[in-house]
């Protein structure tokens, strides 16, 4: 080949690497897979390798590879780059607008029905490129807005960030154009990256906002290259040789020009379809797989933009509708053990309440000890807290650079804190546990759990009275409930308080919420036999589990008469939970209970379950993002043991979309088709 054939070659690759760089970056739908994608990128390298008279700037091969720096240049941008006033509830961005309306009417500006633009603020760091000629000459931070730090080289190893201006044949690039936008780290990616810290002892980032600005003012591009970084294009800055009238116009220009614009980003004649959308980004914040701290509302009109003007640094045509904090810092007081009625211990974070996501949390479980040790969490620490979408709030990780040194590590106690029996930690498990099968705190929680709503859903029997009667001896285990007596309980002793008269008052029980609750037990004896199977509490029978067994034996004395073997020979029971089963029935005080509530009147039959009887037949589920509680796999089990199906992709015949943390590209597609989109919680609840 001669020179310019591999000039020509060489062109053509670059070509064709940015636009399949563009199809899967910024527009996130990719026409080729990663082999024949890296083919072409491996002969361009190569190409280039051997000619590197050849090199350009802008070729996809030049994206990582610079020096390290010893420090940043400080650059100035070409427009100081503003930030933004908040508004903390509707009244005051309603009151922006007016104030909006009042400005434009008095510099003889009607503003009629000034076109507001709403978009998602994304909680990263903001940043300007400058393009001349068509081409990335520099990237900067923000910094104080009039002066940042020149961190092109950064920048450049980020895909969604074009090197060139994407052009139409024949289009000319403007010859400066300076476009601004916010580069993050997508959730997934944040968690990932603060495990790998916290595991190699180092500090972890309190949220996604520090660890993108962290890893873009990082002096080795290679660590930047390292990290997922994307980006949001939100605004055109300074420019020379193009004429926009609007934002909205900006915003069209940057798309077309292969720059990545928020998708949901819309256009509203009024200030309360602007509010709407604003409520509509913090419902579906649980669902984008980055952080977003509010929503933006902007006057689409450059000319009103104009009259409008800046005042201090925020100008008066933009406003930030803020959310609250997903993520918090707080104090870990103290690290507590409770014991379940399975008898796990589980240690559970005891902080100085702070808010989070909108509510102020005090407590977190912390799954087990080596969660823990691996997460380094110590009593005492700062630690950051995160709280997603309906999520049960997590401890992600301590504030190493708070610690004062004397900080020691957390042990599980080595004696149960209900019974004080020495704990033991099985082979190959993670949990700790209480062998006492008498232990107080475990009868008492199976006794709270019999009682649950979706067990057997006994209203008026509270966890404060359980732990009251059982503290009295009256309720010794789960069928003394049903051998109660009105006169046992009419008039007991509640609790104490002291009232404004500085006396004593005892609070006792009354006529009629004995009367409830005893008609509550009541009618808790026509639950059917499965819910009394699940009620029982027998370790590893969930609900899907005591519907499968209660479907294949049909009757109590059949499975407890029945062996591991044969209770594992059921569809969808393992080993694990038939020597679960065999465990409960083999002992002496669970077979004198079973006995006991049969003789109260309980169900421990049941008819054939046929398939069309099963709670979700006939629906199809889509899941999407990490469930919180429970694997792809097991929820996939749970709704096939329902009798639902489960798809990999939405589509027409789906009927709900599962969206757990971070879900990907089908709740969007979900949402397009208006296909029901439910979170862990409801979901959870939906499986019992
Ligand atoms: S517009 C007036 N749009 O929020 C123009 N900013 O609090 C100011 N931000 O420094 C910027 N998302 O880092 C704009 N869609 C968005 C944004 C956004 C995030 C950040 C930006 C800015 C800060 C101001």
């Amino acid at each position: 080949m001669s020179v310019s054939d591999i000039d020509k070659r060489a062109r053509q690759l670059r070509q064709q690497i940015e636009h399949h760089n563009y199809l899967y970056y910024v527009l996130d739908r990719p026409q080729i897979g990663d082999a024949e994608y890296d083919r072409l990128f491996n002969e361009l390298k190569l190409l280039e390798e051997q000619h590197p008279e050849l090199r350009t700037p802008d070729s996809p091969t030049q994206r990582v590879g610079a020096e390290p720096l010893k420090e940043f240049i400080q650059v100035r941008h070409p427009q100081p780059l503003f930030s933004l006033a908040n508004a903390r509830n509707e009244e005051e961005l309603r009151a922006w607008h007016v104030r909006v309306g009042k400005l434009l009417a008095e510099r003889g500006i009607d503003p009629g029905r000034a076109a507001l633009v709403t978009e998602p603020k994304i909680d990263g760091l903001a940043i300007s490129l400058v393009y001349e000629e068509g081409l990335l000459s520099r990237g900067a931070t923000r910094g104080n807005g009039e002066v940042g730090e020149d961190v092109t080289m950064n920048l450049r190893t980020i895909h969604a960030i074009p090197l060139a201006v994407r052009l139409q044949a024949g289009e000319q690039p403007p010859a400066v154009v300076e476009v601004r936008g916010e580069v993050y780290l997508p959730l997934a990616a944040f968690e990932k990256l603060n495990q790998e810290r916290a595991a190699a002892g180092q500090p972890v980032f309190a949220n996604p906002r520090n660890a993108a600005a962290g890893s873009v003012r990082q002096l080795d591009p290679r660590v930047a290259a390292g990290r997922p970084l994307n980006i949001w294009c939100y605004q055109v800055g300074y420019s020379e040789g193009l004429e926009l009238d609007s934002h909205w116009q900006a915003l069209d220009w940057l798309k077309n020009h292969g720059f990545r614009v928020n998708p949901h980003v819309k256009r509203h004649d009024s200030i309360e379809e602007a509010l709407a959308a604003c409520r509509a980004w913090e419902q579906r914040r649980p669902e984008l797989d980055y952080d977003i701290d509010g929503a933006v509302v902007k006057v689409d009109d450059y000319k009103m933009q104009e009259a409008l003007g800046i005042v201090g640094r925020d100008p008066r045509w933009a406003i930030a509708f803020k959310f609250a904090p997903s993520t918090a810092i707080t104090r870990l007081l103290k690290i507590g053990v409770n014991v379940g009625r399975t008898g796990a211990l589980n240690p559970y974070a005891i902080m100085e309440p702070v808010a989070v996501g909108g509510v102020t949390i005090s407590q977190a479980t912390l799954h087990n000890e080596d969660d823990i040790h691996r997460k380094d969490i110590r009593p005492g620490d700062w630690v950051v807290v995160q709280r997603a979408g309906d999520v049960i709030p997590q401890v992600v990780g301590p504030v190493i650079q708070k610690r004062s040194g004397k900080e020691r590590l957390f042990r599980m106690p080595d004696r149960c804190p209900s019974c004080g029996s020495h704990t033991v930690r099985p082979e190959g498990e993670v949990v700790f546990r209480c062998p006492n099968k008498s232990c107080p705190s475990q009868i008492v929680e199976s006794i709270k759990h019999f009682v649950s709503k979706g067990a057997m859903d006994i209203d008026g029997v509270g966890e404060k009275l359980i732990e009251r009667l059982f503290g009295l001896g009256l309720v010794r285990n789960l069928a003394d409930l049903y051998y109660l007596k009105r006169e046992d309980l009419v008039g007991l002793a509640m609790s104490t308080s002291v009232n404004k008269q500085g006396k004593e008052v005892v609070h006792r029980l009354q006529e009629t919420s004995v009367a409830n609750m005893m008609r509550a037990l009541d009618g808790s004896r026509k639950r059917p036999f499965h819910t009394v199977l699940f009620a029982l509490g027998i370790r590893h029978v969930g609900s899907i589990n005591a519907r499968l067994l209660a479907s294949q034996f049909r009757d109590i004395d059949a499975l407890m008469a029945a062996g591991e073997d044969e209770i594992s020979r059921v569809e969808g029971i393992g080993p694990v939970i038939a020597e679960a089963v065999r465990d409960f029935f083999g002992e002496p005080h669970n077979q004198e209970a079973v006995g006991r509530l049969r003789q109260a009147g309980l169900s421990f039959s049941q008819e054939k379950e046929e398939p069309g009887e099963l709670p979700l037949a006939g629906r199809s589920f889509v899941l999407t993002g990490t469930l919180a509680s429970l694997t792809r796999a097991e929820a996939r089990e749970k709704i096939e043991a329902l009798g639902g199906k489960v798809s990999g992709s939405v589509g027409k015949s789906t009927d709900l979309v599962v969206a757990g943390i971070n879900p990907g590209s089908k709740a969007k597609k979900a949402r397009e088709l208006g296909k029901k989109i439910i979170g862990e919680k409801e979901f959870l609840r939906l499986i019992g």
